[in-house]
């Protein structure tokens, strides 16, 4: 057999276990409508949450940075340099973070692998929470620090993985602040206090928490009243604020530091001045208009009452992430499938990306969706 006759195999068998993943057109009509295989629908599956991604200003700042700098960066920023916004997008973020400094990333991915590797090697330690995004665990492996794994959200067995890390130079607490795929919030402030008590570090991802939590959506570290601060803080301009790239923000020496040991900023082009123009928008709409972000809270507790009423069992959480497990993975594509009928895009999310045995529906909130696209949604989950 060839290579190309083992993967066909492969596909087939994930075929057979419902695994098999398609990539769909959406063609998107403004707001959360959009048309997918001749439908009109409504998407409840992006990380739009506060409906900026199409927002006037958003495209405006976008359009200028892209007539005025070009569509490339060119070549990594150690190489050709960066464009005034890429400057002033690191500046805004840092303030807005309420941290000293800021390197603006490709993707939050990439901003992960680097930031990770850059703080803990081989003599460290990195406590990853079970359910952390694959971003970081992938980061956490390959800063090749004993990786110890503790269960989700469980501080008793953080402790106890804090207690074995004890003999190494290092301990990095790594944690998601609203987990993904589960939409539950890590108890910073008992994380960083327990954390302290070790004399470790914490590292926080806020990809979900930015433009969502604390006043103003500035993210976990403003939501809980903290005595002792993450180390660092990543976060993403692909989610609420509806661009593309990944952040790290903390001490400023540390954001030097990384100019030498970041692979995926050194070897990599920079990010487009008009997507860095676009991320520079939307923290300009956002600080203008924090109502948005009461009104995803809001929308949220609506769904998530009105699917509690129909019956739906919708385990924990409170922000706009809302998983519905069903388990088995064919079901969940059924569910899905049954809803785009009725015009609501929901998508099975299935192992590995999620554990096995709990495969999902994972419906996301926006601020953008309106009360006639919400009563949609209860009329397709009441025909479910
Ligand atoms: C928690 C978390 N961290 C990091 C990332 C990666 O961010 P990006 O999509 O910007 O690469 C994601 C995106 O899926 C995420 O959910």
């Amino acid at each position: 057999m060839n290579w190309l006759d083992d993967i066909h195999e492969e596909l087939h068998e994930l075929d057979d276990q419902g695994l098999r993943r398609r990539l769909r057109t959406v063609d998107l009509l403004g707001g959360m409508r959009a048309v997918t295989d001749h439908k009109d629908c409504v998407l409840f599956c992006t990380n739009n949450y506060l409906g900026l991604a199409d927002h006037p200003k958003v495209l405006e700042r976008a359009q200028k940075a892209l007539l005025r700098y070009g569509a490339g960066a060119q070549a990594s920023r150690l190489v050709s340099g960066h464009t005034p916004v890429h400057m002033q997008l690191e500046e805004i973020t840092a303030l807005f973070k309420g941290q000293e400094a800021c390197l603006a990333f490709p993707t939050g991915y990439m901003a992960n692998l680097a930031a990770v590797s850059a703080m803990v090697g081989e003599e460290d330690a990195v406590l990853c929470d079970r359910l952390n995004h694959a971003s970081l665990i992938d980061a956490s492996r390959q800063s090749r620090a004993k990786l110890l794994i503790y269960e989700h959200l469980n501080l008793d067995d953080l402790k106890k993985q804090l207690e074995r890390a004890g003999k190494y130079r290092r301990r990095l607490v790594v944690t998601d602040a609203l987990f993904s795929m589960d939409g539950d919030l890590v108890p910073l402030l008992k994380v960083t206090n327990l954390a302290h008590e070790y004399d470790a570090e914490v590292y926080v991802d806020d990809a979900h928490g930015t433009g969502v939590l604390g006043p103003g959506g500035q993210g976990i570290t403003h939501h809980f009243p903290l005595k002792h601060f993450p180390a660092v803080v990543m976060g993403t301009y692909s989610k609420a604020l509806g661009s593309l790239g990944g952040f790290i923000c903390g001490p400023k020496m540390f954001i030097e530091y990384l100019l030498h040991k970041a692979r995926t900023f050194i070897y990599t082009t920079g990010l487009p001045p008009a997507v860095c123009g676009a991320s520079l928008g939307a923290l300009e709409v956002l600080q203008q208009e924090p109502q948005r972000v009461e009104k995803l809270w809001d929308n949220a507790k609506k769904i998530r009452d009105g699917l509690r009423v129909l019956g739906y069992d919708i385990p924990r959480g409170a922000g706009p992430i809302m998983p519905i497990i069903v388990g088995e993975n064919e079901e969940t594509v059924k569910m899905s499938e049954k809803l785009l009928e009725e015009g609501i895009l929901v998508v099975a999310i299935r192992p590995p990306t999620v554990p096995k045995g709990t495969a999902r529906l994972r419906l996301s909130v926006s601020a953008a969706h309106t009360d006639s696209d919400i009563e949609k949604l209860f009329n397709a989950f009441k025909k479910l």
